[in-house]
């Protein structure tokens, strides 16, 4: 379930001082460099999930040189928390960046091109990891005036396991790295190359899908080609689950409830003349809903269990949820859309829901939680492509607006 719990919101709530923004914005423009040059350095040695060793070892020194509090190492496997505790008591606020990178050759001619062959970050992690360091820095520069704790979280694995088992998120709340303290509220961003840098895109409730997998198998009767009528032939009959399946984004949930259901692959038979034995499909859900999921399972089985009966044949779905719906808590979203607006003014926008999932989401289950999209596009650099693509690349610009955005929406809610 979502969580429903609201963040009250002072009506006179004090927010961060315009002293504090202004040093936050003046660190951030100091470390630029050191952003740039630590994305650099990540992009150069990219590391798939659960492996993010040389990563974490560089997170983990960066975090005990600014003194952190305590620095906590192999949580989730690989992942890094730091807690730094502020100079006046108060709430505690989390913040999180993934660490990991994808499994494909980078394209673009970069003089810190991936070192690693087929291993590349074109999902921009290495600008969460530096962006995560970046705001280590600013807060532990103004640590005597925080009121709280901070904990940061380096996430390990966000694009899910390579070896096919639980995504990073999950890793770290099974290892109850998200407590000791329990932080009262969590924040996260991604890097966006559909937003023009200097831009951030903001949502309050449903900001990115679900995603689901599922695996089916159409289980027919094998026999002689010509006598069809001797067999169960799972090919026509999986012909018109396809079909049947498209009724319901279409025609079963309501219009303004987004909701994709993909057949992604499909494979049957032996022989052109051989009736198969059986017909497999895999293929994703996405949906908006904290429900959607399970909706769209429900119904998918209703017409398997009904079509399948009609001809005598049988199934096997398989059906798991890689990611509920990224779920922004509205109190915690009003506050922290208006923190960003005060420092970024009409910069602000509001986007898109993004069909693409987020590990994050599995956070927002636990406490209430705010996700938001830093632009990193640059149309007249040519700096166009999307995520998960060889020639994926950012405008390292959107480093220091990620550390200021990040930072002022943790010291925003902290200050309340
Ligand atoms: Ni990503």
């Amino acid at each position: 379930m979502l969580t429903a719990l609201c963040v009250s919101l002072g009506a006179q709530a004090p927010g961060v001082p315009a002293a504090t923004r202004t040093r936050v914005d003046a660190i951030a423009a100091e470390i630029t460099p050191a952003l740039i040059a630590t994305r650099r350095d990540l992009h150069q040695h990219p590391e798939l999930g659960f492996r993010e060793t040389r990563t974490a070892g560089i997170v983990a020194d960066r975090l005990r040189a600014l003194k952190f509090d305590e620095v906590r190492t192999g949580v989730g496997i690989t992942g890094v928390v730091g807690i730094l505790k502020g100079g006046r008591p108060g709430k505690v606020v989390a913040i999180r960046a993934d660490m990991d990178a994808l499994p494909i050759q980078e394209a673009i001619a970069a003089a810190y091109k991936s070192l690693v062959p087929n291993v590349n970050h074109s999902c921009g992690h290495d600008g969460h990891t530096a962006i995560l360091l970046g705001v280590a820095d600013v807060l532990s520069r103004l640590r005597a005036e925080i009121p709280g704790t901070v904990m940061l979280l380096f996430q390990p694995a966000e694009e899910g396991d390579p070896d096919g088992g639980k995504t990073g998120a999950l890793r770290v709340l099974e290892a109850n790295g998200l407590a000791n303290p329990k932080p009262d509220v969590i924040f996260g961003l991604h890097l966006d190359p559909q937003i023009e840098v200097g831009q951030i895109g903001v949502r309050s409730g449903p900001a990115m899908a679900s995603a689901s997998r599922f695996t089916l198998k159409v289980i027919g009767k094998k026999t002689h080609g010509a006598m069809p009528h001797t067999g169960i032939d799972p090919i026509p009959i999986a012909a018109q689950i396809v079909s049947a399946f498209q009724t319901i984004p279409a025609r079963q949930i309501d219009a303004q409830q987004p909701t994709v259901l993909t057949i992604g692959r499909m494979s049957g038979g032996n022989r052109y003349n051989v009736i198969a034995d059986m017909v497999e499909m895999e293929g994703t859900v996405r949906t908006f809903s904290a429900d959607g999921p399970e909706t769209v399972k429900t119904k998918m089985e209703a017409i398997l269990k009904g079509v399948t009966a009609s001809y005598g044949a049988s199934y096997e779905l398989n059906y798991f949820t890689n990611a509920p719906v990224t779920f922004n808590d509205p109190g915690l979203s009003t506050a922290s859309i208006a923190a960003l607006k005060t420092v970024f003014g009409e910069k602000v926008l509001t986007p898109q829901l993004q069909m693409v999932s987020e590990d994050f989401s599995y956070y927002q289950q636990q406490m209430p939680g705010f996700y938001f999209f830093v632009g990193v596009k640059n149309q007249a650099r040519g700096i166009t492509a999307m995520w998960h693509t060889e020639y994926y690349e950012m405008d390292e610009a959107a480093l220091a607006i990620g550390v200021r955005a990040l930072a002022n929406v943790a010291l925003d809610f902290l200050s309340r």
